[in-house]
């Protein structure tokens, strides 16, 4: 695999070639994705659930997010890294300068932040100063207190239409690439064909221009199996394997299958 950049996954979303992200927080599975030619890999803050076993994402903090940042970085030269502010690390303008510089520093290639409107600024700021942004809209695991829950967002029409504003609106302010997560199907199908940027799905669907999963969910080894989430493991036998079939599957179009997606 060549190295991987905003113009590569641009270049695939025009020419219409679906490709996989994947999270790691370590040198050892970034190597593994690195050889198995995934383009993009998310350090996500995800990290709170599955490395330090806490119910949800919001007790990470910078300093996690560096130091599993940089293990990522030292294990894989060739994919695209992405990291998550973490919670409040971007509430205001002086933070998000100094904490997306933080993980620029460590060698994340683009800064993710989970909002919509509110963030158009920040996203506008950020891009001006040559750090690129990938939103996040959805389900957005840092506001779970505020949300009431992990639970699928814009089943109706005023939420759908929002979200489908805020989604314009961060790619107006400069945002390179966007997360949708947990959607229904036709709401994602919807926000990648009128965005330019390419969008990444989880439990949004196969019509997004890309797929992710926790890794630790499609090795089958997370406390639980979200349902749109599939185990590549079980079926290939080594991790490797695993991630190649997950790979071939998103660029097929063959995962997500229906039995994945929210209707
Ligand atoms: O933190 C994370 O892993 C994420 C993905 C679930 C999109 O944000």
């Amino acid at each position: 695999m060549k190295t991987v950049t905003i113009n590569t996954l641009n270049t695939l979303k025009e020419q219409g070639e679906k490709f996989p992200v994947i999270t790691a927080y370590d040198a050892s599975f970034a190597r593994l994705i690195e050889h198995a030619g995934i383009e993009v890999v998310l350090v996500g803050d995800s990290l709170g659930n599955v490395i330090q076993g806490h119910d949800s994402t919001v007790p990470v903090t910078m300093d996690d997010m560096i130091y599993h940042v940089e293990a990522v970085c030292r294990g894989n030269n060739k994919s695209l890294i992405i990291a998550d502010l973490p919670f409040m690390a971007y509430a205001t303008e002086e933070q998000t300068m100094e904490n997306a510089a933080l993980l620029m520093q460590a060698g994340a290639h683009m800064v993710k932040l989970e909002g919509g409107a509110w963030l158009e600024e920040t996203v506008l700021m950020l891009s001006e100063r040559g750090i690129p942004v990938c939103g996040h809209l959805g389900l957005t695991p840092q506001s779970v207190n505020k949300l009431g829950g992990y639970k699928v967002q814009g089943r109706d029409d005023q939420s759908a239409k929002q979200m489908v504003l805020d989604a314009h609106l961060l790619e107006e302010a400069g945002a390179d690439v966007l997360v949708l997560e947990c959607v229904p199907t036709a709401l994602a199908q919807q926000i990648t064909n009128e965005l330019s940027i390419p969008v990444i799905g989880i439990g949004a669907g196969p019509s997004t221009d890309a797929q992710v999963l926790v890794i630790y969910d499609m090795l089958g080894i997370s406390s639980r199996q979200p349902k749109f989430s599939k185990n590549f493991l079980t079926e290939t036998g080594d991790v490797e394997t695993a991630l190649k079939a997950y790979a071939t599957e998103v660029r097929s179009g063959a995962f997500p299958q229906p039995e994945h997606v929210f209707k």
